[in-house]
């Protein structure tokens, strides 16, 4: 069996899906389940983009313990300065650096010639390896790049100290014969290529990211770049549960695996999507909610009879299966401890405690707080921005006849703070009246709900995105009323354009 690399870029190129905006505690958060799934290298962001970047890679070089942390460069010097700086505290470190390499982008993005390019290539890798020993270099577009270019740069990147060669399809332009042609001819041609690790990060414009990278490791490649649900510039990346778990379930074609811990998948793509505020569409392979659900008689009578009839995988393989473990309103705070093990978190006596009386207030008013329903909570609570703003009360009336009217009470730096205000609908009530509370109206941007669990005893989780100016922030909330979780997906949203985190800075990404 081949041992196949698992790079994640969900930080970095998924973090630059549209409208995403992550602040360092959540990229943090997602650092970390994707050190629990085990993955090889974590892209953690592009330092010299912001300081939240900056920051963001800072704080997952110095916490998050396994995989090679990750930081990208444009070649040039202050890029390569500033993701050197950020990386240094981790233990395995890898400075990310890269160039176009196509004639498109070579005369009229970088308007260099391909000599310029190379030598910049060839210097930018150098420099690099000046601070650390793992430097990889990418070829921008290189699915519309001349192969013998590529051939000639990757030489140059090799004797310049690079340990790994990444060959990106950029715009998700080639199809996976053709993909497959390029990586075969390029590693067959590069002076120095037996040395390196091959790399290949595909885009997924034409849908087809997960088909070329597989390609690409029948043809030789060592390492996918990917993320999590496939987020990404455009259209996306290819995705890693995808990639993962072709490899798994077709180990007898590829005679390839990862070290991937597919029981972590369904978590990691829980919490990105939480996160991003990107849904997961039902139907996406090994993740969406409908991947391991039959519908037709047929189908049922199949599963029933013998699961592998339609079922090519188990979805316990890939963390589907909700702990058995169901808690209720007289649940001790010793079986709740042991719930939080059980679906494998670790957390301070402070935190439980903190959660223990969310849990309460939750079971009193709902019959059973499944695993889901905990989950949800403990990302609710880790990623929470510090209460500058805290809901006290909130009192809504709505009805077919009725205009609705909301009236909310707000704990502000200067006190408690009543107001009401009318709306469309409930939920715009409650915003206008908290925005009435905290002196300040941002844009509403986006609102998405989701239930943890099916049936009408879910919890209601609800993502927001506001603007202000240039600054755009996400907030989450969960309550078992979903008027409740979306107020305080409101104030956390708030709370965090007042403590300044989560902004996004205009600035020129890959
Ligand atoms: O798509 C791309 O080419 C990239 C590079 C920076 C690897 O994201
Ligand atoms: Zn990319």
């Amino acid at each position: 069996m081949r041992r196949i690399k698992i790079f994640d870029t969900t930080l970095r190129d998924g973090e630059q899906s549209p409208g995403v905006a992550l602040t360092p505690d959540e990229k943090l958060a997602i650092a970390q389940q994707l050190a629990r799934l085990g993955v090889d290298v974590i892209e953690a962001g592009f330092p010299i983009a912001s300081q939240g970047d900056f920051e963001a890679v800072r704080r997952i070089a110095e916490e998050v313990e396994g995989p090679v942390i990750a930081a990208l460069a444009r070649a040039a010097k202050p890029d390569i300065e500033r993701a050197a700086e950020a990386i240094a505290p981790a233990a395995k470190k890898r400075i990310h650096t890269f160039i176009a390499t196509s004639p498109i982008h070579m005369e009229k993005k970088l308007r260099l010639t391909p000599d310029e390019v190379v030598e910049r290539a060839r210097w930018a890798v150098a420099f690099a390896r000046g601070f650390v020993d793992d430097v990889e270099f990418s070829a921008e577009d290189a699915g519309r790049s001349d192969p013998d270019f590529l051939v000639r740069i990757f030489g140059e990147a090799i004797r310049a100290g690079a340990t790994v060669i990444n060959i990106p399809d950029t715009v998700g332009y080639q199809v996976p014969w053709e993909f497959a042609e390029l990586v075969g001819y390029v590693i067959e041609h590069t002076a120095g290529a037996e040395g390196v690790e091959w790399s290949v990060h595909c885009h997924d414009d034409l849908g087809m990211a997960v088909a070329n990278s597989l390609a690409a490791v029948r043809a030789g490649a060592t390492q996918v770049e990917c993320t999590i649900n496939g987020i990404g510039e455009r259209a996306g990346n290819a995705s890693l549960e995808e990639i993962v778990m072709a490899l798994y379930t077709r180990r007898d074609f590829f005679q390839a695996e990862t070290g991937v811990n597919t029981r972590e998948l369904s978590r990691a793509s829980r919490l990105v999507s939480q996160l991003t505020g990107m849904v997961v569409p039902p139907n996406k392979a090994v993740v969406g909610a409908n991947a391991f659900a039959h519908e037709s008689g047929i189908h049922q009578d199949g599963v029933i009879k013998a699961r592998e009839t339609y079922e090519i995988m188990n979805a316990e393989l890939v963390g589907r299966q909700a702990a058995v473990l169901v808690l209720g309103k007289h649940s001790g705070r010793h079986a709740f401890r042991q719930a939080l093990q059980e679906l494998g978190y670790e957390l301070t006596d402070e935190e439980i405690k903190q959660l223990f009386t969310r849990f309460k207030a939750i079971a009193e008013r709902k019959k059973t707080v499944s695993a889901e329903d905990l989950v949800a909570l403990i990302e609710d609570e880790r990623t929470r921005a510090p209460e500058h703003f805290k809901l006290i009360d909130l009192q809504v009336h709505a009805g077919t006849q009725l205009t609705p009217v909301a009236t909310v009470k707000v704990q502000t730096p200067s006190g408690e703070v009543q107001e009401a205000a009318t709306g469309d609908g409930p939920v715009d009530a409650v915003y206008r009246a908290i925005a009435r509370a905290v002196e300040m109206s941002p844009a509403l941007e986006a609102y998405r709900i989701e239930a943890t669990t099916g049936g009408t005893e879910a919890l209601g989780e609800v993502a927001v995105r506001l603007r202000m100016g240039t600054v755009v922030v996400g907030g989450r909330g969960v309550a078992p009323d979903i008027v409740e979780a979306s107020a305080r997906a409101y104030l956390d949203a708030l709370n965090k354009l007042v403590a300044g985190v989560g902004s996004r800075e205009v600035v020129e990404t890959p």
